[in-house]
């Protein structure tokens, strides 16, 4: 007989789904620590612990809610308590493969199985009781006072129970396996994390209560009509109860349809109307939101507006509990989008903790829910015996969805029911969607991974490149593969929703202003949601007590590992933002504010409201006007209440004249949201004044090889170089070091790439970038000049730039021209003659341990990119070195500034750098190569020096970690360069 975990059924004994409420029928938590005792095999500790007398006295504590796996307990073997963290037996992660043998429905022997009891007192007075338990990771068995309730898998799904309760001390007993059959459908690119680690709850059910109810609330944008009708069932069908909604007079019974004029609920004006549902035996409380989402002629729209999703996906993830989440958590996530300009989340991949929606219902996010299903690991199998295309799994899959479905119906935030994440093809798709079709036909339905979008009401994709998005939105994409005619015709009608774009691994992403400005061009496209929320990393300390983040690669002696590849966050695992979530937070502004400076200085703000609905009244706006970082005028500015979509011109009262004067408006909060507090800045822009291009030296270059080549030191100016090498050695009075051609940047995420296909980082080792030698030809100086030329090229390989760098006294200081070439073949042969591009065109510099502080003028303050800088406002900054890294946890090149007019370096002595115009820059205390070396951030030490990268050029970072290559605008033109830097 088939074990009930390897089952393809999802359950047995189980109350039929509903939604979840609030209700004045009373609730008993059960959670609080549980007895726990794991065992190596499904069969656990046997039956034993189902008895009244067992003495559990033994067993290890647990808390309830929580993942075994993160918590410490004591080995079957014995000894002290301990974490699994890191080991084979604790939290795994995999990103498509399964961790057990590809054997549908069976997991085999070896399913660790956690036993839990706990022994509580009944509650008093109820009619009946209700046992739900709101998620088990990945199959639980359930038994009350020794009989068995029933069993269930879905690990994001509740399951309830009668629950047959008597006074006095109950002794309930839980078996949860690690690997289950629903492990199958479960393969999403997460942590595998087993346990009881959502709330356990006992409710009251009344005699003449509610068993479900499903609240219908439509708007009509034309009228402003909303539309009520709140259905109610108890435990034998349809009832009749009183539905009170006293803001709008409404005193109506279930069933019944009643209007009334209302406002309508969006994610920026989420308005919500309390009522109550009320029957003899139970109130429950309504918080209904009034809106229509449709499509119409292929464009999705939203209480008759078109709804363009300013998107994000998220997982439940905490460093310390996994999913295991509380309240406050879930409110941190939200408060952190709402400020970041995020308008709609995908519950990637499965339905979040209850509490969560209503978060969103009150705070406003539109939600795509997705179901607990993902079957991608049967791509290892070529999609053979892949559940959707099973008969046999298709009680399971209908059964997910109707738990999905019934628990949520009542949020005005959710708008899209998503199917699944990536699970091929397959018939049961389409039971599904008629499931759907008839139980909720207000909200439309997606599916991304069918080409032939049968069962979808969007069009979709993950990480298409700019250029196909764009055709996306032109609606010129070419057919795919395998779908026929009709399908594809279709499917061209069908609005386009980027289900996950930008994949924000490490240092990234980039281009996510130029896929918002794709996304907003084309109506066809609605919006778009950037892979993901939060880094799952666990917080871990190491053997010498630094403090590192956990992630896959860190779970020691196991396979298959999906290593760092669980850290794709817009924050980081504690919820720290990272520079990914600055930049993307201006691409979502609400606001698009343009600024024009003209030649004499009049200025003129244009302001537009993007929002989908809301008007500009709760905003205030403010402009500032800065020459070189100095603030030379700034007040409030008077803009006229915008409605969506309206826009308007004002002219700014600047100071005149001005010159290269930088002019910034803001528009902030009026008064405190609830979300964010008054000020709180939701967009800006800015405009340059034209000024005078910066002033070149008349002096003439001398010639090439004239001067006289000296064995000592050499003055030019306030600076001396080293005759020999024609090295920089003083400036003023720093000892310094360089400069040295530098070509190399420690690889971020996106430049690993995904493998083979687009590993430039592989390229970069195969070719020595990080290793180049710099030979010196040819040193000559002159009165007020000194001019070196060398070639800068790996051992082994033929390519190599030649450079000649000229100095010349100039004020305060020397400037510096290059003129770099490329020469050779730039490519990695004998092995595939891979193109190399190269990551940085700059000079490296090395400089006294003792600086300390920067300032400059240019980008910040956070770190910019060419493809991730528009997030950053150009003005004056100021840091300590050491706050300009961005701590990722696994080290990568990080903390560049573009567009740098000039920085200044003060700790041992003073320098300054001036771009001629501009400038990249990092200073960083190790080298990059030791940045490339380092797998945790404690392995960063400091070097004793501080290391200065002035570059022509970075290229950007781009997405390639899963996505398309770099594009061509942003990578570093591999031709002859000239440029100049004036150090002072
Ligand atoms: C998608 C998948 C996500 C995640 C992402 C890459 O294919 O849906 O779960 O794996 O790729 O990080």
């Amino acid at each position: 007989m088939t074990d009930y975990w390897e089952s393809t059924e999802p359950g047995d004994g189980r109350r039929e789904p509903r939604a979840q409420r609030r209700s004045d029928a009373r609730t008993q938590s059960l959670n609080g620590i549980w007895r726990f005792r794991l065992s190596p095999t499904g069969a656990g500790t046997g039956d034993a612990f189902l008895g009244e007398e067992f003495d559990d006295t033994g067993w290890d504590e647990m808390p309830v809610p929580s993942h075994w796996v993160l918590e410490p307990f004591t080995p079957l073997a014995g000894g002290a308590a301990r974490s699994m963290r890191g080991t084979p037996e604790g939290p795994l992660y995999t990103n498509t493969s399964y961790p057990i043998p590809l054997d549908p429905p069976n997991v085999g022997p070896d399913n660790p199985t956690g036993d839990y009891r706990l022994v509580f007192d009944g509650p008093e007075g109820w009619d009946a009781a209700v046992l739900r338990f709101q998620g088990v990771d990945s199959c639980a068995k359930v038994w009350l006072n020794g009989t068995e309730l029933g069993w269930s898998m879905g690990s994001r799904l509740p399951f309830e129970f009668d629950a047959p309760l008597r006074p006095g001390p109950n002794v309930l007993c839980v078996r949860v396996h690690r690997w289950s059959a629903g492990t199958y459908l479960e393969d999403q690119d997460m942590w595998w994390l087993p346990g009881i680690f959502r709330d356990v709850e006992l409710l009251e059910r009344p005699a003449d209560g509610i068993e479900d109810f499903f609240v219908h609330a439509d708007f009509d944008a034309a009228t402003g009509i909303g539309t009520l009708r709140v259905d109610a069932w108890g435990t034998d069908g349809a009832i009749c109860a009183r539905v009170e909604v006293p803001e709008l007079g409404v005193h109506a019974e279930s069933g019944e349809t009643v209007t009334m004029l209302v406002e309508a609920w969006s994610a920026e004006s989420p308005r919500l109307y309390t009522g109550v549902l009320r029957t003899p035996g139970e109130a429950v409380e309504l918080r209904i939101g009034f809106r229509r989402v449709e499509v119409r002629d292929g464009v999705l729209l939203a209480n008759g507006a078109p709804l363009v999703f300013r998107g994000v996906n998220r997982h439940e993830h905490h460093p310390d509990t996994g999913r295991t989440l509380d309240r406050d958590t879930m409110r941190q996530d939200v408060m952190l989008m709402k400020q970041a300009n995020i308008d709609a989340v995908r519950t990637s991949h499965y339905p979040p903790h209850p509490e969560f929606l209503r978060l969103c219902d009150e705070y406003g996010l539109w939600v795509v829910e997705e179901c607990d299903l993902e079957t991608h690991g049967f791509i290892f199998a070529g999609w053979e015996g892949n559940p959707p295309a099973e008969p046999a799994w298709r009680p399971a899959l209908l059964d997910r969805l109707h738990r999905t479905v019934e628990r949520d119906k009542n949020h005005p935030s959710v708008v899209i029911w998503s199917m699944a994440n990536e699970s091929g093809i397959g018939e049961t798709f389409g039971t599904m969607r008629g499931y759907l079709a008839e139980r909720d036909p207000a909200r439309p339905v997606l599916y991304e991974r069918d080409p032939s979008y049968r069962d979808s009401d969007f069009f979709s994709l993950m990480y298409p490149s700019l250029d196909e998005l764009d055709a996306i939105g032109r609606r010129e994409e070419p057919r795919p593969d395998g779908v026929t005619g009709a399908e594809d015709e279709r499917r061209r009608g069908l609005p386009f929703l980027l289900v996950e774009y930008a994949h924000a691994m490490g240092n990234g992403p980039g281009s996510l202003q130029d896929y918002w400005r794709i996304m907003t061009a084309h109506d066809r496209i609605c919006g778009g949601f950037v892979w993901e929320w939060i880094d799952h990393g666990f917080s871990a300390v190491d053997e010498d007590g630094h403090a590192y983040v956990m992630h896959g690669d860190d779970v020691i002696g196991y396979e298959p590992r999906g290593g760092r590849f669980s850290l794709h966050g817009l924050v980081f695992s504690d919820r720290t933002p990272t520079p990914g979530l600055v930049e993307l937070a201006r691409a979502y502004a609400p606001l698009e504010i343009t600024i024009e400076v003209d030649a004499r200085g009049r200025a003129t703000a244009t302001v537009r409201n993007t929002r989908h609905d809301a008007d500009t009244s709760d905003v205030v706006f403010s402009w500032t006007a800065e020459s070189d970082g100095v603030t030379m005028g700034s007040g409030s500015l008077a803009v006229p209440i915008l409605d969506a979509g309206a826009a308007a011109v004002v002219e700014l009262p600047l100071p005149a004249p001005l010159h290269e004067a930088v002019v910034t408006v803001e528009a902030a909060l009026a008064a405190d949201a609830a979300w964010a507090p008054a000020g709180h800045v939701i967009a800006w822009g800015q405009g340059l004044s034209e000024g005078e291009p910066p002033s070149r030296s008349e002096t003439a270059l001398p010639p090439v090889s004239g001067g006289v080549r000296a064995a000592g030191l050499v003055s030019v100016g306030s600076a001396r170089f080293d005759g020999a090498t024609g090295r920089l050695v003083q400036l003023g009075g720093i000892e310094l070091d360089g400069p040295w051609l530098d070509l190399h940047r420690a690889p971020t995420e996106n430049d690993h790439g995904q493998g083979s296909l687009n590993d430039i980082a592989s390229v970069w080792a195969a070719t020595g970038m990080d290793r180049m030698l710099q030979r010196v030809d040819d040193v000559s100086h002159g009165d007020g000049w000194l001019r070196t030329r060398g070639r800068t090229a790996p051992s082994t390989h033929p390519h190599a730039v030649e450079w000649t760098m000229t100095w010349r006294a100039e004020g305060q200081g020397v400037l510096l021209d290059v003129d770099a070439d490329f020469v050779g073949p730039w490519r990695d042969t004998p092995y595939q003659h891979r193109d190399i591009w190269v990551p940085r065109l700059g000079l490296l510099f090395a400089l006294p341990g003792g600086m300390d502080q920067v300032r400059w003028y240019g980008r910040g303050p956070g770190e910019t990119y060419v493809d991730s800088c528009e997030g950053s406002r150009t003005g004056r900054f100021a840091s300590s070195i050491d706050a300009l890294q961005t701590p990722y946890p696994v080290p990568q090149e990080n903390g560049n500034h573009v567009q740098t007019r000039w920085l200044e370096i003060e700790g041992a002595g003073a320098m300054r750098v001036t771009g001629r115009p501009e400038f990249d820059f990092t200073l960083r205390r190790w080298t990059s190569v030791d940045l490339e070396r380092a797998s945790r951030p404690a392995q960063l030490v400091d070097s004793g020096t501080v290391w200065l990268n002035v570059d022509h050029r970075q290229q950007g970072i781009g997405s390639a970690s899963v996505g398309p290559a770099l594009p061509e605008r942003y990578r570093v033109p591999r031709e002859r360069t000239r440029w100049s830097v004036h150090l002072a």
